[in-house]
């Protein structure tokens, strides 16, 4: 086994330090204190007003218990998160593709920085450093918490997000939401079958790119920790955790291991969630810490909450990724697919070059059946940029009739999260199909090259 090195790729820190001296713009450190209570999620909220979304470096937070740098809003910007990965954001898609096909199985390594300090005994997670996101929020929250499952008989692994807040009257237990019902539920039903808690480990804080494979869609028992080593070039180097063996990033900043019991039952929300309401709606479930590992000087990595971009962006780019290579498989019509940040995950705009009338209606139809977070998709035709809500809102006012180009499905699974679902928790999707269509007669308004080239020039020069 490969002993783990001071300084590595891997590593949060080295990805900062090279992150800041390419892009110093876009790294923004506060050396003033900040509150534990909302403060970093306030000042995204203003920047964001300013459309400005830099990675955010809080040199000293008052009231986190343990006095630690905050890093947060590291996904606020997809332009940043095609960087990570050398791409562009015209490119991300199929860049992130390419990488996600190359995942490589991970490197087990004897000991690395998570290893620097581990608790067994009396644990006490009234230790760790916490931030209050909103008001509304019932208390400080893990937001940025990769949990981590091992397959049942050696067979693959499992990450996905889970928020985390400390359970009332206990020291060592934290209450937690499997929502989205996803394979981590699947793993701890399948537990809970054989009369056994889960074995997990919460990963709080590691390299940007094991973060964003962590929100990636993938079929059962497919390894996630896999797709973080395609995407890094490299395997990803794990230690085993001490109790269950867990395999954690060697480079990570905390890892918090333990059970959850299936059984075990506890009060968890409100939290403000990426529909920009604050919920309650949780499977309430409780995770036992039985070891904490950390590095001796950690970071403090947040991932923003609410409808922050980062929230947003974090748990949409591999989906949508996913979402665009099948799409585009199946309907090679299809120019450019984007999901809007206004609205969350449930909106999708595409643009097509029709072949033959009622394609824009079947590429809609085949995209809100495949992606179960959809509520509504709006196609329009390729000159369309799809990246800007204006331009799409601009094709619906102009090209749209309502009686005639809207299709509408109902009774279909919907988000749990979604404040406007129906009680049994299921949604209608739509379909908006704002292209031209045959006998559209409206000649576009247009600019002449030249004279785009000229503005451009005149811009520059009386700055
Ligand atoms: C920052 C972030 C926080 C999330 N929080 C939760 C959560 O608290 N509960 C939950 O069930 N899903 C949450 N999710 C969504 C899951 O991580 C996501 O659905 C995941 O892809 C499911 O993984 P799976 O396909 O391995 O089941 C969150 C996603 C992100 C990006």
């Amino acid at each position: 086994m490969r002993a783990a090195s001071m300084t590595h790729p891997q590593d949060l820190r080295t990805f900062l330090a090279a992150y800041r001296a390419a892009h110093p713009d876009d790294v923004l450190t506060f050396r003033d204190e900040a509150s534990v209570d909302q403060d970093t999620t306030a000042v995204i909220w203003e920047l964001a007003s300013r459309g400005l979304h830099p990675i955010l470096v809080f040199e000293k937070v008052a009231g986190l218990a343990l006095p630690v740098p905050v890093v947060t809003n590291i996904f606020g910007s997809r332009e940043r998160i095609a960087r990570m990965i050398g791409a562009t954001t015209a490119t991300l898609h199929a860049a992130y593709q390419r990488c996600s096909h190359a995942a490589v199985e991970p490197r087990e390594v004897a000991s690395g920085p998570i290893t620097e300090i581990v608790e067994t005994k009396s644990i006490d997670l009234s230790t760790l450093p916490m931030l209050r996101h909103f008001a509304t929020d019932r208390c400080a929250y893990i937001t940025n918490g990769a949990v981590i499952a091992e397959g049942p008989d050696g067979r693959g692994g499992n990450v996905s997000y889970h928020r985390a807040m400390i359970r009332a009257d206990t020291r060592n237990e934290l209450a937690t939401s499997l929502h989205s019902r996803g394979h981590l539920w699947r793993l701890l039903n399948m537990a809970k079958a054989k009369g056994k808690p889960m074995a997990v480990a919460m990963v709080i804080g590691a390299h940007p790119l094991f973060m964003l494979a962590a929100s990636a869609r993938l079929g059962f028992l497919e390894d996630e920790r896999n797709v973080a080593g395609g995407l890094m070039g490299e395997p990803l180097d794990v230690v085993a955790t001490p109790k269950y063996g867990i395999r954690v990033p060697a480079y990570a900043e905390f890892v918090l291991e333990g059970t959850i019991d299936p059984d075990a039952i506890s009060e968890e929300g409100p939290f403000g969630e990426f529909t920009g309401y604050s919920s309650n709606r949780s499977t309430n479930n409780v995770l036992r810490v039985e070891t904490i590992m950390r590095r001796k000087s950690p970071i403090l990595v947040d991932v923003a909450g609410g409808n922050s971009a980062e929230h947003l962006n974090l748990g949409r780019v591999p989906r949508e990724a996913e979402m665009v290579e099948k799409l585009r498989d199946r309907f090679p019509s299809v120019t450019a697919v984007h999901y809007p940040c206004s609205g969350t995950h449930f909106h999708a705009y595409v643009a097509v070059k029709q072949m033959r009338p009622g394609e824009a209606r079947q590429i809609m139809v085949g995209l809100l059946g495949w992606d179960p977070y959809l509520k509504t998709v709006i196609a329009v035709d390729e000159d369309v940029d799809v990246t800007r809500d204006d331009q799409v809102l601009w094709a619906l006012a102009t090209h749209f009739q309502p009686h005639r180009d809207i299709v509408v499905i109902d009774g279909l699974p919907g988000n749990a999260l979604d404040p406007s679902a129906s009680g049994v928790g299921t949604t209608s999707r739509m379909g908006l199909d704002a292209t031209r269509g045959p006998g559209f007669e409206g000649v576009r308004a247009a600019i002449s090259d030249e004279a785009m080239a000229r503005a451009m020039t005149l811009l520059a020069r009386n700055k």
